[in-house]
């Protein structure tokens, strides 16, 4: 019979895999607690509307990459990322009533349906952190760090901060009308993808990938527009303020006038952290602020910012991180007494394991050289003498003692 095979753009993650993942959720946890963030677990579909509102009709997200299906005459997305998702929640559980900052981070799978490379996938796993109801950069900065020092304790340096702002909506819209006046002549020249964008949402030109598009976007025209000082006094403050927190905190970082974001609810502060080490996918976080996604979903006016970092792509940066070992197989042909010591030592927290299948005597100390650090040998003589001859697997050193003294010897 033919066998089922994963789905194109999804993976397993296996047993093998895990201490990597368990150490990035636990660094998570760590750091970002250790910055007064709490954890917030959102279902993994929304209503479309969600998506469709907060993320913005004119991204590729919205228009080409949803999972989306009815149930009930009710159209449901899987999430393609969270923030939309956290947004919503915090509208629905009145938390803009708790005292502001509300700092909340989260990590899991998201679905895009996008075509499958390397460090892109179809369904992929986040780890983000949102921070509402703070207007000042100070709340940009303490993001940007929240996201170095977790990088940081994974190990990962090999990193750069990117940084832009996008302005507010006022700036942003003469900006628009400028860029688009430039690039207006060369319009037939660009690949459909920014034909369709220069109406609907003319600033992701600068993300386009196409060479051809890349060269007419580099004409000195058009680069003129681009690098200009388009933004207002207020948001040019706000971006300088941001700049000097960053400067005093010894974050390295670089301004890139092409980062623009793929997702609609951005304004002024946007950030990708960038490796050298990936292929062309070579983002690892992505954020920004977002002062009116709150109440463009119905809440209260309250502003935003925050990131999510793609984990696949972080766990390839970390490489692998070796499985820790089984600390004890009972090896013995007394099943009942093996399964005495098995339990007490679980129930003191080491991990032990024995023999279900009551082999000889010989292949149980091969398996247990093979999954275990040490070997707990129950013979009928240490039985009766109530003791366990503790055998170190590493150094093959081994000591008969008292049951009593088994778990000091194990470490
Ligand atoms: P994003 O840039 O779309 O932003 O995604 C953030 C990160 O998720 C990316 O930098 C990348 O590492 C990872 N990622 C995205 N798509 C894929 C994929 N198909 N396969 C593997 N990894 C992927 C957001 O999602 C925003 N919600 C971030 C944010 C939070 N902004 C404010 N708060």
């Amino acid at each position: 019979m033919a066998i089922i095979k994963v789905q194109k753009g999804t993976k397993d993650i296996l047993p093998a895999e895990m201490p990597v993942w368990h150490f990035m959720e636990d660094k998570a946890r760590e750091i970002f607690t250790q910055y007064g963030a709490r954890e917030i677990r959102t279902p993994i579909f929304e209503a479309t509307e969600l998506f469709a509102r907060g993320v913005g009709d004119t991204t590729d997200i919205v228009n080409k990459e949803m999972y989306t299906f009815e149930k009930s005459e009710r159209s449901l997305t899987l999430r393609p990322e969270n923030t939309a998702g956290v947004v919503r929640s915090f509208i629905e559980n009145g938390m803009h009533r708790l005292s502001a900052p509300v700092k909340l981070w989260y990590k899991g799978p998201m679905f895009r349906y996008e075509r499958p490379q390397a460090g892109r996938q179809r369904q992929f796993h986040q780890v983000g952190v949102e921070v509402f109801g703070i207007k000042q950069p100070t709340a940009d900065a303490e993001v940007i760090l929240m996201a170095v020092n977790y990088l940081k304790a994974l190990g990962l340096n090999d990193l750069s901060v990117e940084l832009n702002s996008l302005g507010c909506p006022e700036c942003r819209e003469e900006f628009k009308a400028k860029l688009k006046s430039v690039i207006k002549p060369y319009l037939s020249e660009l690949c459909p993808d920014c034909q369709s964008r220069f109406e609907k949402n003319p600033l992701r030109l600068l993300d386009c990938k196409v060479e051809e598009c890349k060269e007419i976007y580099a004409k000195p025209e058009i680069q003129a527009v681009i690098q200009s000082d388009f933004i207002c006094e207020d948001c040019a403050n706000h971006f300088n303020e941001l700049k000097s927190y960053l400067d005093a905190l010894k974050i390295n970082y670089s301004i890139n006038k092409l980062l623009v974001r793929g997702l609609d609810y951005y304004n002024r502060t946007v950030f990708e952290i960038k490796s050298n080490n990936l292929g062309s996918q070579n983002a690892v976080c992505g954020g920004g602020r977002y002062d009116s996604l709150v109440r463009n979903l119905g809440g209260e006016d309250t502003p935003a910012v925050g990131f999510a970092m793609g984990m696949e792509r972080l766990a390839s940066l970390i490489g692998n991180k070796e499985v820790e070992k089984t600390k004890a197989f009972v090896v013995s042909n007394n099943i009942l007494e093996a399964v005495k010591l098995t339990e007490e030592l679980r129930s003191s927290g080491i991990t032990c394991e024995f023999d279900l299948t009551n082999k000889k005597f010989v292949k149980q100390l091969e398996k247990a050289s093979k999954v275990a650090k040490f070997a707990l040998i129950l013979g009928e003589d240490e039985i009766k003498a109530n003791q366990v001859t503790v055998k170190n697997l590493d150094t093959s050193e081994q000591k008969t003692v008292s049951r009593e003294d088994v778990k000091s010897l194990i470490v």
